[in-house]
């Protein structure tokens, strides 16, 4: 099959339509299939929005990936770290009134959900002039969202929108056309506009994937409001089950800060971690591990899980809370 084939560019084409309907974007963005994951993202934002200016990008460290993000930028340009969470080991968001960005700065770079720790931004950072840059890799799709607000989002598939191999970019004209001349030819936002995406052989399998996914949003769902409410829920059957049983669970993140895509938590009893996976196992509860990063006990609730697998959870969690009294 040909990925220049009509059939191939009605997929891409459905995909594109399906992201601008469910997010509600405005004609000024793009909405590119890219890929080389997130992490490519970290280096190409710089390269595009950095290099060769004498401003600083300014970065949000709010966890294990948003660390990532600023040594690549440091290989472009000047980097400013505005808030960093790293010595309260990661628990808590900053609050709007502590990010007060220099007007001057290249753009604002944070990431909206930290997938490790488990901490979800409740707002949108206030970047005033500046050029804003998210990093939406684990909440895009799962709640309504204004784009407006931002000048590039990032996100790639294989939390909420398919499987791994194609990174969804939505970029506003104007950011993309203020990058410099002679980047290498992948690394320009600018040909994968004028390519439509297929400026090389893209991910078919992955992309025509996410379109089914898109799909299932818009006409299965209803929608990014209705898929809101069914996470909401999710997320909070899964910490009521904690923190009803707090002698044995210890959430990682700070209440105020809680993801409704990771929760990540400690026993509080260090000795019952080996029969905790064992037993979750024979209940066929799979991939529960914590992040090497934090260890303890990470449940991701994207979009695919469905109440009633966060229902078996919970029911595992009262178990085994009982059992180890
Ligand atoms: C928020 C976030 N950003 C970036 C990455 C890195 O993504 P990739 O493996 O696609 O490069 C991850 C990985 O899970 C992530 O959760």
């Amino acid at each position: 099959m040909s990925h220049r084939s009509d059939w191939f560019r009605s997929v891409l084409d459905e995909a594109e339509s399906n992201i601008r309907k469910l997010l509600k974007i405005p004609d000024a963005y793009h909405v590119l299939f890219l890929q080389g994951g997130s992490s490519l993202q970290f280096s190409m934002i710089p390269m595009n929005f950095l290099r060769g200016r004498k401003l600083e990008a300014t970065y949000l460290k709010t966890g294990y990936w948003s660390a990532k993000a600023p040594p690549e930028a440091g290989f472009e340009g000047a980097v400013k770290i505005l808030w960093d969470g790293a010595e309260g080991g990661y628990r808590n968001l900053p609050e709007q009134y502590e990010l007060q960005i220099a007007p001057d700065s290249a753009y604002l770079h944070y990431v909206s959900n930290e997938t490790v720790e488990g901490l979800e931004f409740q707002y949108i950072p206030e970047s005033k002039n500046v050029p804003l840059i998210c990093d939406m890799s684990s909440n895009l799709l799962s709640q309504p969202l204004d784009v407006e607000k931002f000048d590039l989002i990032y996100a790639h598939a294989q939390k909420n929108l398919g499987p791994a191999g194609v990174t969804l970019v939505i970029i506003k004209d104007e950011l993309a056309q203020s990058a410099p001349e002679k980047l290498p030819t992948l690394m320009d936002y600018r040909t994968h506009i004028k390519a439509k995406s297929i400026y090389n052989t893209p991910p078919v399998f992955s992309i025509y994937t996410l379109m089914l996914v898109t799909r299932w949003l818009l006409h299965e769902v209803g929608g990014l409001e209705k898929m809101h409410e069914i996470n909401i829920r999710k997320a909070q059957n899964l910490y009521e089950a904690l923190d009803s049983n707090s002698g044995v669970y210890q959430p990682y993140a700070s209440p105020a800060c809680r993801s409704k895509m990771n929760c990540a938590f400690h026993l509080k009893d260090e000795q019952f971690y080996e029969v905790f996976f064992a037993e979750a196992r024979d209940h066929n509860i799979m991939g529960l591990e914590g992040h090497r990063s934090i260890g303890g006990i990470r449940a991701s609730l994207y979009n695919a899980v469905t109440e009633n697998d966060v229902d078996c959870l919970t029911a595992y969690l009262q178990y085994f809370a009982q059992k180890s009294h």
